[in-house]
């Protein structure tokens, strides 16, 4: 048999929905066409994969990537680059711009501006603001929308809508799953005067887990008020998730990497670098987010990518902002967890494909199947490599795992039948495209 593939992955161990095996996947125009043993295959690339664990294409459903109007931070295309870099084949945008994304006109911008621009595939959050209210539910539903992204509490940028009414307005609107950056504005206000001067130790002092659990409980009785179904962003609290545990019927959720990683203690080694909202906490909350991936609790990994430059950094808290990268280490942070034993590869693959497919509707992505785009994530379990701020891509340049030897590494992106990176070099123009949702 000689169907000419145009590209075939051969030899390596390849995580899915149906197991774990050695199996070759062959695909054609930007899709998977066959999976199984193609020992007569030919195609115009076979790449030998043997050694190498074939994953579906890692999707990371939180980054900020800045542009327009904050390109000295980031932009769609350096965003992108580090998220190829680091094994990341699609990623859901944030909309905490300048201008910020919450109208037809400026959701049309930043996909004309990412097309063929952006090395990976994407799709945009739209902020819900009280302003757009009655435009919600077409917004939620332009092509390339990933859906609404609501701010209960103050982060970088104005997106705040903090009163229940308003919030409920919003998600009455809405039938797509809603995402949320959950912490309570009134109680935030209360304490500022609990932010010590030069001292992001006092961050969760500030932002406390009473803020963040308030929120969360709020966040839910208003969705099952107006029937909405929500995603609770960057978990950062035990509290939230032996509460949110009880209402998995209308809520998902997610976990970062630094909040499975970083702790309180981390403040003395990374200062301001650790400064995240919601905070990094103390390490009985780390670990409650643990029980929660492991009880799956937790739907997706997300990076809560936000780079703010270094010099912006060095501003002495709390004029620092809140922000860290971390589209590039999402995958090398993550694995290193897998050969410690915190998760398997299937649930890593769960985390990173199957859940974002499943909660959000991806039409075409995140599973590796006949028919699906040809998206995925090579990674080598046994590489060790140490983890440095000058191979970050991000026009930010730092990272907080500087100098941090993790095991567990990505050797390929492959984004719609394009390897676009291997081995760390760029191996293709952008070619990025909108997602498609169902
Ligand atoms: O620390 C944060 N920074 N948390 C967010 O939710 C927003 C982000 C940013 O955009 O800088």
């Amino acid at each position: 048999m000689t169907t000419p593939f145009d590209l075939v992955l051969k030899g390596g161990v390849v995580v899915s929905h149906q197991g774990v095996g050695l199996q070759d996947i062959a695909m054609i125009g930007g899709r998977i066409t066959e999976i199984g043993h193609l020992d007569a295959a030919s195609a115009a690339e076979i790449v030998d994969c043997s050694g190498l664990h074939v994953l579906p294409g890692v999707i990371d459903s939180q980054v900020h990537f800045r542009e327009p109007g904050l390109e000295h931070k980031e932009d769609l295309e350096s965003g992108s680059l580090a998220a190829v870099m680091g094994g990341v084949t699609s990623v859901f945008e944030m909309p905490n711009t300048r201008p910020a994304t919450t109208s037809a006109e400026t959701l049309a911008d930043k996909i004309g501006r990412a097309t063929g621009r952006m090395h990976c595939d994407f799709a945009f959050w739209v902020g819900g603001t009280r302003e757009n209210v009655s435009s919600i539910s077409a917004l939620e539903r332009m092509p390339g929308a990933a859906g609404i992204k609501l701010f209960m509490g103050s982060s970088t940028g104005d997106l705040l809508v903090d009163d229940d009414e308003s919030v409920l307005a919003i998600l009455k609107q809405t039938r797509r799953r809603v995402a949320v950056h959950s912490e309570d504005e009134p109680r935030l206000q209360e304490r500022l005067d609990l932010r010590r001067p030069g001292d992001p130790a006092s961050h969760p002092d500030w932002r406390d887990e009473e803020a963040a659990l308030r929120s969360t409980q709020r966040l839910v009785k208003l969705a099952r008020e107006a029937g909405a179904r929500i995603h609770v962003l960057h978990i950062s609290t035990a509290e939230e998730i032996a509460f949110l545990q009880d209402h998995k019927d209308i809520a998902t959720c997610e976990a970062t990497p630094h909040h499975l990683t970083l702790c309180a203690d981390d403040y003395d080694t990374l200062g301001n670098l650790a400064q995240m909202n919601p905070p990094i906490r103390a390490a009985q909350h780390r670990s409650g987010i643990w029980g929660g991936l492991q009880r799956s609790v937790i739907d997706v990994l997300g990076s809560d990518h936000a780079p703010h430059t270094r010099s912006e950094k060095e501003k002495p808290y709390p004029a620092s902002p809140s922000g860290m990268t971390g589209v590039q280490t999402l995958v090398p942070i993550m694995l290193d967890h897998v050969n410690a034993g915190r998760l398997t590869l299937e649930r890593f693959v769960d985390l990173t494909s199957h859940g974002p497919q499943r909660i959000f509707g991806l039409s075409r992505k995140g599973r590796i199947a006949a028919g699906y785009d040809a998206d995925f994530t090579i990674v080598d379990m046994k590489r060790s490599h140490v983890i440095t701020d000058d191979e970050q891509a991000s026009r930010a340049g730092w990272t907080p795992y500087h100098g941090k030897k993790v095991t567990g590494w990505p050797i390929g992106t492959i984004v719609r039948g394009k390897i676009v990176m291997w081995e760390g070099a760029l191996r293709q123009a952008a070619s990025g495209q909108a997602i498609r949702l169902t």
